[in-house]
């Protein structure tokens, strides 16, 4: 039970912004719920000398760009869409190990950061890292379990002071913080930082990425309506994966050789344990269906994945 003060924590958070933010910020806005809180405090610290950038890193949910945007316009944030996508599959080419991925994904973000604050005068990078972002890539004396791209990805060279005002929250504690601000994405899903990159396994290349994107949309939406028919409740996080590990296939009555995708729907209070949920098999039948016809040049079978955390993490990698 968690006795966490949302009014409370907002007038204190705020106080240190202002002490804090000694000149102009930007903010590192990805349209969760911990960046839009982030975003929101430090706005109201720091007025006009704050500036939300977006970056559209090629590993985007679908329509995320123009969703983000419009919510940045609602909430009357000075913001700035940046297109980095082709930058970040270059990147990301040939890159197969999660942690490199994190790591390069962390960094491009930052160097992207860093052009940006340069052009606006920022000296400060605001950003919505929580604690078990923290705590998962190392923190205190724990074991790397993954390297979040907030956290371990940041070069020691980075020029702008680093400002953190929800670090020592979980996710529970952030959406509360949330509901009390009145930002519309209290309840959306966590999203990762390093996005599709790490639902691809192995190289994540603009087709692997495209794919992954369709299906993560497919899962979503079949999810949503299902628990909008009161078939099942809404998971905590839920999504689609790529491994891009070929099997055999028929399709009508012609041999198949495509890629597979495991689903994921979870249930957790703070992300630092999950279990995988027990999804009703009629709509993971229609999931199926839909990925399979609707991606069936790439996709020819798709697994549910039916790991809880531990062992498993949320995300595959
Ligand atoms: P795992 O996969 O470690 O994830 O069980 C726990 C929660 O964190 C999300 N996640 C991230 N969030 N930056 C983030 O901001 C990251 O690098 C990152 N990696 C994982 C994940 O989606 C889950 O909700």
């Amino acid at each position: 039970m968690s006795f966490f003060a949302p009014e409370k924590f907002t007038e204190e958070a705020i106080a240190r912004l202002k002490t804090e933010l000694t000149d102009k910020a930007i903010i590192a806005a990805s349209g969760g719920v911990d960046s839009t809180v982030a975003a929101v405090l430090a706005a109201r610290a720091a007025g006009d000398n704050l500036l939300a950038i977006y970056v559209n890193t090629g590993y985007m949910r679908l329509n995320e760009t123009k969703f983000v945007s419009s919510m940045l316009e609602n909430l009357g944030v000075q913001y700035k869409v940046i297109d980095a996508s082709k930058r970040f599959y270059e990147g990301l080419r040939g890159v197969i190990d999660p942690e490199e991925k994190r790591k390069i994904i962390g960094e491009l973000f930052i160097r992207v950061f860093e052009e940006e604050a340069r052009k606006y005068g920022g000296k400060f990078l605001v950003q919505g890292t929580i604690a078990p972002d923290w705590i998962e890539s190392g923190g205190g004396l724990r074991d790397t379990i993954k390297s979040h791209h907030n956290v371990g990805g940041l070069p020691e060279d980075m020029e702008m002071k680093l400002c953190e005002p929800i670090r020592e929250l979980y996710k529970d504690e952030v959406r509360s913080l949330a509901e009390f601000l009145k930002v519309s994405v209290a309840h959306r899903q966590p999203f990762p930082g390093p996005g599709l990159a790490v639902r691809v396994m192995g190289e994540a290349t603009p087709e692997r990425t495209e794919v992954v994107r369709q299906a993560c949309h497919i899962a979503e939406e079949e999810m949503e309506l299902a628990s909008e028919r009161n078939e099942m409740e809404l998971p905590w996080q839920y999504f689609a994966v790529l491994i891009p590990v070929k099997t055999v296939g028929v399709q009508g009555d012609v041999r198949a050789y495509g890629n597979t995708i495991a689903v994921r729907a979870v249930q957790s209070y703070d992300a630092m344990t999950a279990q995988a949920l027990d999804v009703p098999y009629s709509v993971l039948k229609k999931i199926s269906e839909r990925i399979t016809r609707e991606l069936k040049s790439d996709v020819n079978r798709v697994v549910y994945d039916i790991t809880d955390k531990p062992p498993g993490t949320i995300e595959w990698e």
